[in-house]
């Protein structure tokens, strides 16, 4: 059983997924910390968002692995885990730009099929339902409107004590959604085959219920006794 997620930022991927990995017995991969320590090497080493060939040189200098450790993922970025240095705004701005380097992707694509071949996971990104497993046994395509995204990103933001502004965050996640939508390479788009989940002012519990109403419907009920 594999379960692909895909949405733009802050539309609750990672709530929903960790959620269902829990209640379903799965591995919950987020893979957007893969890009997010990429982007937060250049971040980190002065290197601007637009200079191409900088980025793609770092990829010689990194490693980038994945560790579980009680249950929960880590990301380890030349051996040292990354933490929360990959949430803030300026690493989701750089995560941003190294993802739409077809040399970045290549160089994560590895890490992430390595997990689907150990089978058992429920993955959340933007391009897992479209690239990294289409033959996904489930694939959900999360989105809210970017207002609705905004308000949640920032609340969480500012539950992490960072200093930011409704406005900048909003900014911010238009520009992405734009960026990650319009690249050449794996674009932010979804499956033909993903259900489109609308979450606008759900709470989390409202969106895990949905989900597990599309999973049920694409799995003949095999998890009808989980609510
Ligand atoms: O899901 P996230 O916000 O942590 O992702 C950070 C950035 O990484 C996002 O702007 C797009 C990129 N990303 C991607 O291109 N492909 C993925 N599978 C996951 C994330």
């Amino acid at each position: 059983m594999n379960i692909a997620i895909d949405g733009p930022g802050g539309s609750g991927k990672s709530v929903l997924a960790k959620n269902i990995a829990k209640k379903l017995g799965l591995v919950y991969v987020d893979t957007g910390a893969l890009y997010r320590s990429v982007g937060l090497y250049s971040l980190e080493h002065g290197i601007a968002r637009t200079d191409r060939e900088a980025i793609i040189k770092t990829l010689d200098d990194i490693t980038v692995e994945l560790r579980y450790e009680n249950g929960e993922q880590h990301v380890y970025l030349c051996g040292v885990d990354v933490g929360d240095r990959i949430r803030t705004p300026d690493a989701s701005m750089y995560a941003s730009a190294v993802s739409a380097l077809p040399e970045v992707r290549a160089f994560l694509d590895k890490i992430q099929r390595d997990m689907v071949a150990r089978g058992g996971v429920v993955m959340d990104g933007r391009d897992i339902g479209t690239v990294i497993m289409p033959d996904a046994d489930v694939k959900i395509f999360l989105f809210a409107s970017p207002e609705h995204r905004a308000r949640r990103r920032y609340e969480e933001l500012l539950s992490k004590g960072q200093n930011v502004d409704y406005e900048s965050v909003l900014a911010d996640i238009v520009e992405r959604d734009r960026a990650d939508r319009e690249r050449d390479t794996a674009p932010a788009i979804p499956a033909d085959d993903a259900v489109m989940l609308d979450n606008s002012g759900f709470e989390p519990a409202d969106t895990f219920a949905a989900a597990i109403h599309i999973i049920n419907e694409k799995t003949n009920g095999s998890y009808s006794d989980v609510l």
